[in-house]
């Protein structure tokens, strides 16, 4: 940290007076993210017997050094993305063994899990993963980390002033209501199970809000009917069509929750937002934003589909920006881009004022 070189006797005076003087006191803004693959930067890498892992080639392979690093991706999730274009730090995985206080002053944590769900039962043939309520049950026990640091005061407007990002749901359907091997396929139908989730998340959301959180997106759901998974279960490759209407129905009702729940909570920003007609244009008309492939896997296992996950023996296409799924599962890098730019319009440009970390307009910075 900045004050790495000051006496101790001055940190402690500092430190008094930080605590006295609330107000001079800045925190760094940063995010707490709650989700699935989709948004995992490496938790499940540290669940040692989890079936849902990305710790493989080619996993990465757009990424920094290239190694896997924990995301389901060639490279960036859309929250990554999101994140630099909105000034924010990248926050590390929850379960990365270097995470301290300091750490997550600086950064925030990523709670997301490949596999979770918004249902605690969600994924349960992954064997471990971190459902919401876990990962919301982490992010006390992260709070409890930071008072003790802080103070509580602090603590408190850290906290406040943090942003959130909640973006899970698909595997709720994929991996749970849709497979026909949970009780939650037979206890529900489409509406019910759909009620049951709002209500879930609904809950988990007031949580956030009770222990801090003002400002929070959720993310919706894309036409997951379209993932290669699903389409490779059609006779003629075609997408799952009521798997999409269950993605637009969830949306629907994911966004009411949010104008209630918004309206309700003491200073909350909390907001919805998907990319669903975006992404089912991409996969309708790929030539259009410049893709070459919306229906099958950039990284495949020849004709023996569909291969779970991206693995070393896989073979990958030719040019990764081109592809519009990255596996089976998950969008590519290039369609991620596109994914985030589509969320960050519909969420309104939120912007952080930060004085070690100004945050330069996305263009000029690529340009
Ligand atoms: C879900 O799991 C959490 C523990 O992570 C538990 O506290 C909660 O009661 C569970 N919810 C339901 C509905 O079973
Ligand atoms: C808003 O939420 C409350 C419970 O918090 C519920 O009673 C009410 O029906 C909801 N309203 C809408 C329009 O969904
Ligand atoms: C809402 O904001 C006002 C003004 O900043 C503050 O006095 C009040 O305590 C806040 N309420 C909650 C629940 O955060
Ligand atoms: C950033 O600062 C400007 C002016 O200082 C203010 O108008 C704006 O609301 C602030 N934005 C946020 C997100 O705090």
């Amino acid at each position: 940290m900045r004050m790495a070189a000051v006496t101790p006797t001055i940190m402690i005076l500092i430190t008094l007076l930080a605590e006295i003087a609330i107000d001079g006191y800045h925190c760094k803004v940063v995010q707490f993210i709650f989700g699935d693959s989709l948004s995992d930067v490496g938790n499940n890498k540290y669940l040692s017997r989890s079936l849902a892992q990305a710790n493989l080639p080619w996993y990465g392979i757009d990424f920094g050094n290239g190694l896997p690093n924990g995301r389901f991706c060639n490279g960036r999730t859309v929250a990554d993305i999101i994140g630099d274009k909105t000034g924010l730090p990248r926050p590390p995985a929850f379960l990365d063994p270097s995470l301290s206080e300091d750490v997550i002053l600086e950064n925030g944590v990523n709670y997301a899990s490949g596999g979770g769900g918004i249902l605690n039962e969600t994924g349960g043939y992954f064997i471990q993963r971190l459902s919401l309520s876990k990962q919301i049950e982490l992010f006390q026990g992260t709070q409890v980390m930071i008072k003790n640091k802080l103070g509580k005061m602090e603590a408190e407007k850290f906290f406040q002033e943090a942003r959130y990002v909640v973006a899970l749901g698909s595997n709720d359907f994929i991996n749970n209501y849709l497979t026909g091997v949970y009780s939650d396929s037979w206890s529900y139908n489409d509406q019910s199970f759909i009620d049951f989730l709002m209500e879930t998340l609904g809950a988990q959301l007031k949580l956030l809000h009770s222990l801090g959180a003002r400002q929070l997106m959720v993310f919706g759901l894309g036409p997951m009917g379209c993932i290669p998974l699903q389409r490779v279960l059609t006779t003629d490759g075609s997408c799952q069509e009521r798997t999409n209407k269950l993605a637009i129905r969830f949306n629907e009702a994911a966004s009411k929750l949010l104008d209630n729940v918004s309206t309700k909570l003491a200073n909350a920003s909390f907001r919805f937002g998907d990319a669903y007609d975006v992404v089912n244009d991409v996969i309708t008309n790929p030539g259009k934003y410049g893709f070459k492939n919306s229906d099958s896997p950039c990284c495949s296992f020849g004709r023996i589909r569909p291969a779970l996950t991206c693995l070393p023996a896989s073979t990958l296409c030719k040019d990764r920006s081109k592809y519009v799924f990255w596996d089976e599962y998950h969008p590519s890098d290039s369609a991620n881009e596109l994914i985030a730019n589509e969320l960050i319009k519909k969420f309104g440009f939120m912007g952080v004022n930060q004085t070690d970390a100004p945050s330069p307009a996305p263009s000029s910075e690529e340009d």
